[in-house]
């Protein structure tokens, strides 16, 4: 397949024209990655079943992992689901458009290959005018995953979506690298009190706040941690130790014959000799950011091994290292 592949660079010039091809090329049952605030997401018509699973066989996804339906409106996120409990109403009034995804029971509107035949449907409003004017333009909602091969890290950059998916998918909207860099907070609302499926830049605190209480059990699986994640193409280390203690171990490594890399914070990645490195900002928000361009970098190559920094384990730096450790195949 040839993917057409545009590009936005200003809101203005030929925005309009490429969400109408785009959008022309969804209402014909084909896919479309596009760029949300979060990551770029591998969107398809969320109320045709055919198309939708056009997106499982591009991105090699297991059919039992569910999507999630992209609205642009309340209203629209209103007509896919039963009820929504008051406590969603006051998170929606906070965080809406934004990187929060509801998990709510469905009624049936979304196809069948979206929810994975669950009751249940993932509705969020993302905040980027992308997103949101090609689903205004297909005037429906959007069933889209992370628009990566399914296992590798997320795309934050169109180049990230192409190297996985040309030639799989039928358009791809370039519009720069995305804001957030790591997917949307995913929170279980069909309970009294909701339970956080997946952390994402709306943290466990920030919604405690708004809500009161909220559930976060780590040690249960679910649908969003049973699959393999953002596998890099070497093997990646997450290292709790000092600087000296890393710069020990990279010498060591080095003296066994491995390239080592190191991916972490500019001041950390600065004070360490190795054979490549990839720095992800001074802040928690750069981190986040920058993160999924760093896994992807580091290629067998470059390197054998990756040492990467972690990180406080709480507000954001909680949903990094989340991302982290499920890339990581050691803790050190
Ligand atoms: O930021 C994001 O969330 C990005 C952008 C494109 O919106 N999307 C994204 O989608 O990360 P995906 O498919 O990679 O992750 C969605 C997660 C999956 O872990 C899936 O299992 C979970 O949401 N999910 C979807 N529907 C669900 C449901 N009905 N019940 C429980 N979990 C669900
Ligand atoms: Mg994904």
């Amino acid at each position: 397949m040839n993917t057409k592949r545009w590009e936005i660079t200003s809101l203005n010039q030929n925005f309009t024209r490429v969400i109408e091809e785009a959008a022309r090329l969804l209402m014909e049952g084909e896919v479309v990655a596009f760029p949300t605030e979060t990551v770029y997401g591998l969107g398809a018509d969320a109320k045709n079943d055919a198309a939708v699973r056009k997106i499982f066989k591009a991105k090699q996804r297991p059919v039992d992992n569910p999507l999630i339906a992209h609205v642009s409106s309340k209203e629209m996120l209103a007509e896919l689901v039963t009820e929504i409990p008051d406590y969603v109403k006051r998170l929606i009034e906070q965080y809406t458009p934004g990187p929060l995804t509801f998990v709510l029971k469905s009624n049936g509107t979304c196809a069948e290959s979206v929810t994975a035949g669950l009751d249940t449907v993932a509705v969020r409003m993302p905040d980027h005018p992308v997103a949101l004017a090609l689903i205004d333009k297909l005037q429906g909602p959007i069933a889209a995953p992370s628009a990566n091969l399914s296992g590798r890290p997320s795309p934050v950059t169109a180049d990230h979506v192409w190297r996985d998916l040309s030639g799989a998918i039928a358009g791809l909207i370039d519009a720069g690298s995305t804001g957030i860099g790591v997917e949307s907070t995913v929170i279980d609302c069909t309970k009294e009190i909701p339970n956080i499926l997946r952390l994402g830049a709306i943290t466990e605190e920030a919604m405690r706040e708004v809500i009161g209480e909220v559930n976060f059990d780590e040690s249960v699986k679910t649908r969003s941690n049973q699959y393999k994640h953002y596998k890099p193409d070497v093997p990646l280390w997450v290292v709790n130790l000092s600087l000296e203690e890393t710069q020990d171990l990279i010498e060591q490594k080095r003296k066994e014959g491995f390239r080592v890399g190191v991916l972490g914070k500019n001041e950390f990645v600065s004070q360490l000799s190795s054979d490549d490195h990839f720095y992800l900002g001074d802040t928690l928000e750069e981190v986040a950011r920058n993160l999924f361009s760093g896994f992807r970098y580091f290629t067998k190559e470059k390197v054998d091994i990756v040492l990467c920094q972690s990180f406080p384990n709480k507000g954001l730096g909680k949903t990094v290292m989340n991302r982290i450790e499920k890339a990581a195949s050691r803790i050190i």
